[in-house]
């Protein structure tokens, strides 16, 4: 850190000398005025950090001028010297916010401690009105709608935990905000002007996951034609985002802990160790402490990612954010497809809060965005809402698909299979690709389903959304 700057006044010419000689020797920067119009002038071009003022001034009362050094400089702490042990005066500066006095002859020591004690107060103030702005802030995650108190508890962890450098671990369900609030957290955070940099681990093969994030030497293996510098360094200051970590091979989270570990990483071919100052995010989906169970995932890892956890709700246990989310993202959705929607029937609307959402806000977001598309009126009404099963079915895309169908005048039962088909997918869409919880809504037994899918050549897996 550099040296606190600080201006002292006094008309005394030797008490000055003196006093610079000390503070000096304390290794503060230090300027010196004998008048208060000196004195006025320094502080317009510097911006000290402290100022130390004679109560009795050749040209001017100290009071007074400490009052005129703090409207140009608002917040920065007064010391006031008094050299007729004159203490009520003393006592009346303070009550107008000097920070404390101290009476002539001073002990060096004494002002020094005293300086130490002012700036160590500001710095605190400082800081508590940074944490009062970040408090606002955290109302003012305007991307995040948070209305339940389930999410308000959520922002509120993450205003916290922004500050610390330590590794968050987000847990939710597909589609319930993970990235969001990843992204939320290192902008709230003091890496927020370094790089985010984000990686799916479940969407890049194990073979190239280490140079990829530890970045290789030129000739490190086959194909490496010049070296390339990793994730962890593209994020250095900044923030790593690794997305799906329940994805990571095994291999790979041996070497993610001993970076972790060691605040330091080998790039693939090289034996020059690299620094690390990256804050981690990690998210999942998945049960990691059950995979810990299962061995598929390190446990020393687990731990060590496991510092701070966040659980992002499901949207259906936090009904009560739906309306807020339709608002917002119908918005969203309105500006990107440049339509004027304005809001959805009340059938509507109560079809959305009894649907439970098992791909969550996305899954929300795609049925507006697919309603929006297809409404021909300023509002949305139920029909173009998760259509084709009552309150627990999937959107109307196989309407959709049946219009030009029927202008082609097909057969009864190719239209049906076309429909159902089409139908499948979009529920299979809607579950993730998870085929029991599409054949529970679809109201089949599990077998019946599979058989369906089979009839229609549909692999649920397919529909695992990648992301
Ligand atoms: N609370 C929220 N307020 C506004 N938009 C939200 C909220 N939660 C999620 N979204 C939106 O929903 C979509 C899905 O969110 P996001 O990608 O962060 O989810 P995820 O948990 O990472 O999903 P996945 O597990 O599938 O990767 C995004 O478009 C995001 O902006
Ligand atoms: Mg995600």
């Amino acid at each position: 850190m550099s040296a606190a700057r600080l201006l002292v006044v006094d008309d005394d010419r030797n008490l000055l000398e003196l006093a610079r000689a000390r503070l000096r020797g304390a290794n503060y920067d230090v300027a010196v005025a004998v008048d208060a119009e000196e004195a006025i002038q320094a502080t317009t071009t510097v911006n000290f950090d402290l100022s130390i003022v004679d109560l009795r001034l050749a040209d001017q009362d100290g009071m007074t001028l400490m009052e005129r050094l703090r409207a140009v400089n608002p917040g920065m702490p007064v010391i006031i010297l008094t050299g007729h042990a004159s203490i009520e005066s003393a006592v009346e500066a303070m009550k107008r916010g000097a920070y404390t006095y101290l009476t002539k002859p001073f002990d060096p020591r004494e002002l020094v401690l005293q300086i130490e004690r002012a700036l160590e107060s500001r710095k605190l103030a400082s800081e508590n009105l940074r944490l009062k702005g970040l408090l606002k802030e955290k109302y003012d995650f305007a991307n995040i709608v948070a209305k339940s108190d389930k999410m308000q508890k959520v922002l509120a962890a993450v205003s916290q935990i922004a500050l610390a450098d330590s590794t968050v671990y987000i847990h939710g369900e597909s589609g319930t905000g993970k990235e969001l609030i990843a992204k939320a957290i290192h902008l709230a955070s003091l890496r927020k002007d370094k790089p985010l940099v984000a990686i799916n681990c479940a969407a890049i093969p194990e073979t190239l996951l280490e140079s990829e994030l530890f970045g290789h030497e030129k000739g490190a293996f086959t194909g490496a034609v010049r070296s390339t510098k990793g994730l962890f360094s593209q994020a250095h200051e900044g923030t790593l985002f690794l997305d799906e970590i329940g994805d990571m091979p095994l291999s790979i989270q041996v070497k993610l802990l001993r970076a972790l570990e060691q605040r330091q990483f080998y790039p693939v071919g090289s034996d020059k160790p690299v620094q690390i100052d990256v804050r981690v995010i990690v998210a999942t989906k998945r049960d990691l402490a059950g995979e810990v169970k299962r061995g598929t995932f390190r446990e020393d890892l687990f731990y060590r990612i496991h510092v701070i956890p966040l659980i992002l709700p499901p949207l259906k246990d936090r009904v009560e954010d739906i309306p807020h989310l339709v608002d917002y993202l119908l918005k969203k959705i309105c500006r990107q497809v440049k339509k004027n929607v304005i809001g959805l029937t009340p059938k509507a609307m109560h079809k959305l809060m009894r649907y439970d959402w098992p791909g969550n806000v996305r899954e929300l977001e795609n049925t507006l965005e697919y309603a929006v598309t297809m409404t021909q009126r300023n509002l949305i009404t139920d029909d173009l809402i998760l259509q084709t099963k009552g309150p627990v079915a999937p959107n109307a895309a196989p309407q959709r698909q049946l219009l030009p169908m029927l202008n082609q005048v097909k057969s009864l039962k190719e239209t049906r299979a076309e429909f159902e088909k089409a139908y499948l997918v979009r529920l299979l869409e809607n579950c993730n690709g998870k085929a029991s919880r599409a054949a529970e809504i679809a109201g089949k037994y599990r077998a019946d389903f599979y058989d369906l899918l089979k009839k229609h050549d549909i692999r649920a897996a397919d529909y695992k959304k990648a992301h």
